[in-house]
């Protein structure tokens, strides 16, 4: 329950929201207690001599009091509706602001966070987790100080009323709350085992829809429906399960409820007996205790609601406790000239322990191009992680114009630096917007966008789709092809103006020809570069080319130099040209 106590900050929020709901609480059951004592004089009326009357003092009899318990009920009622007019809405308004914290902090995490948890994680703290914590600020509290209150006013009502019948009566009502406690435990245990099944079921479907050309190409329709059976069979069971219990539910309580009325009926007679009630007043109790079922009812209902609260609450203070291994330190404005130097940087992957990045050194001067190739696996993409601070190194130091990264305003430097990951990842969404996502500046124009498209060679392409900047793109729009996508990607990473510009072996799509003309453009532009490439034809003109083996650099040096050493870049050379040849 300790848990849940994060949550106060937020009752402080909206506490004068709350202190009203709770005073329309009161309210409300002010004058729903009124009625069955009001219901009770009206018995003792008409058992007395009122039937006797006129016509005419009958018929304002039934208006009146007819008229009287109405307007009770109604009063009630509208209190009611601005009790749910209030807390529930604050409710919502928590659920908001928690929903707004845990996304920010999503934003704060780093790289090594979102490789450690799986998306369905991510995703359930802040839908299941948040939405179970929501039950408790809304209906949770809101049907706790209804029953507090309720219970307060009615008993004051009863026991002034006798004592002892008040006792007896009462007994049933703990027992209905521990069962009901039972039983939504047992409920909340089933439903969260059908939602597990029914997540793992939706996820085998939206794998099979994004794989649905794999799975046609290679003809296993069959295998994927029988899986899908399989999913939705064990659904169906766990589901019959719930169905069951739920069904067990409303009876037990409708049985208790009439003991409680039974017990009432023939305790009240017997003190009827002793003349030390009237038939009124019991008439008054059954109506009482049916009045105080339910909120007992939602004692054990509201008990396993907080407990699951609790548990998911727990979940997010956790995740919000998470602090980010990679800390921006610095407020200070930092202006960027591109050099940089890694001085004995080594790293290892901490969940696999590979040492993908072995004491490596090298100086990138500004306005100078860097190329790196080797083999898959050497390390490339994690030598550009550790440029951009997605991740520290375990030993040595990274200088950018010969400053410890660590000291430097993480945000602003990587505001200048254009970066085309190796996968490239485009948001459904027009080509423009995507392309304008690089951006930072809101002044930038159509006209820039196509000089940046033109420098990516994409814009030929862009324009002969019907829509031509505007085309949608992703599930609902174009499906671009590998490269296109590689050059828009290329064209995002320009508008920026970077200082840096990083290509993870993102030309790898492009045809040679193609590669050269956006090179060519990308050289006359005289920004630091870093790229990275499997194919010689993409590094050759750099500056300086590095050769990565097992995250060591084995080679270094201009492309005539490496092929004069005669060594490992010098036959990897060899090998593609000869393959060239081939095609
Ligand atoms: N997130 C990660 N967690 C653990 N190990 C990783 C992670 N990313 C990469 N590695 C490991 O680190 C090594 C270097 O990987 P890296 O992605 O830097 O290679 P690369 O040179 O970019 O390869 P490629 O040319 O295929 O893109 C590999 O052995 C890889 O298995
Ligand atoms: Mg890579």
């Amino acid at each position: 329950m300790k848990s849940l106590s994060y949550l106060n900050k937020y009752f402080l929020k909206y506490k004068w929201r709350f202190l009203l709901g709770i005073l329309f609480i009161f309210c409300s059951n002010w004058f729903k207690v009124q009625m069955p004592h009001f219901f009770g004089q009206i018995i003792n009326d008409l058992k007395g001599n009122i039937l006797e009357g006129t016509k005419e003092e009958i018929f304002y009899f039934a208006v009146s009091s007819g008229g009287f318990y109405m307007l009770l009920s109604l009063a009630s009622g509208f209190f009611l509706f601005l009790t749910r007019q209030t807390i529930i809405v604050m409710s919502r308004f928590i659920e908001f602001d928690l929903k707004n914290e845990i996304y920010n902090q999503y934003q704060k995490l780093d790289y090594s966070f979102y490789k450690k948890n799986s998306t369905g994680d991510l995703m359930n703290r802040i839908s299941e987790d948040v939405s179970k914590v929501r039950m408790y600020l809304g209906p949770g509290v809101m049907y706790t100080i209804n029953l507090s209150i309720l219970s307060i006013l009615a008993l004051y009502q009863m026991i002034s009323t006798n004592g002892y019948l008040t006792f007896f009566v009462l007994i049933p009502l703990p027992l209905m709350s521990y069962i009901i406690y039972k039983v939504s435990s047992t409920v909340n245990k089933l439903s969260t085992i059908v939602q597990e099944e029914q997540s793992s079921m939706s996820s085998l479907v939206q794998e099979s829809f994004s794989g649905i050309r794999v799975i046609k190409a290679y003809n296993r329709n069959q295998q994927v429906e029988s899986l899908f059976q399989d999913s939705a069979e064990s659904y169906k069971e766990k589901n019959m399960r719930l169905v069951l219990v739920n069904s067990l539910f409303m009876p037990t309580i409708f049985i208790l409820i009439g003991l409680s009325t039974l017990l009432c009926i023939y305790l009240g007679g017997l003190v009827y007996h002793e003349g030390n009630i009237n038939f009124g007043e019991i008439m008054s109790f059954v109506f009482y205790v049916n009045m105080l079922t339910w909120p007992f009812a939602s004692v054990g209902w509201v008990t396993s609601i907080i407990q699951r609260a609790a548990a998911s609450q727990e979940r997010i203070n956790e995740f919000l406790k998470i602090k980010s291994s990679v800390k921006n330190e610095s407020q200070e404005d930092f202006s960027f000239n591109g050099h940089i130097e890694f001085r004995n940087v080594s790293y290892t992957y901490p969940n696999s322990g590979i040492k993908a990045i072995d004491d490596v050194s090298f100086v990138l001067n500004s306005s100078e191009r860097i190329g790196v190739i080797g083999r898959t696996g050497s390390g490339k993409s994690t030598l550009i992680k550790l440029i951009m601070r997605q991740i520290d190194p375990q030993e040595g130091e990274i200088l950018l114009d010969g400053v410890n990264i660590k000291e430097i305003n993480i945000d602003q430097y990587r505001d200048q630096i254009g970066i085309v990951p190796q996968d490239v990842f485009l948001f459904s969404d027009t080509i423009n917007n995507n392309i304008l996502f690089g951006s930072l500046d809101g002044t930038i124009n159509d006209r820039d966008i196509v000089e940046v498209t033109k420098e990516a060679h994409v814009h030929h392409n862009i324009v002969s789709f019907k829509n031509s900047y505007n085309t949608l793109l992703g599930e609902r729009g174009v499906n671009l092809s590998g490269g296109q996508k590689q050059r828009l990607s290329i064209a995002r990473a320009l508008i920026r103006k970077p200082k840096l510009l990083i290509l993870d072996d993102c030309l790898s799509s492009v045809d040679t020809e193609t590669e050269e003309v956006i090179l060519s453009n990308l050289n006359k532009k005289s920004i630091s570069s870093f790229i990275v490439s499997h194919r010689i034809s993409t590094i050759r003109n750099a500056t300086k080319i590095l050769t990565l083996s097992n995250g060591s650099i084995t080679e270094e040096g201009t492309h005539e130099e490496l092929l004069f050493k005669n060594g490992e870049y010098a036959s990897l050379c060899r090998k593609q040209l000869a393959e060239e040849a081939e095609d």
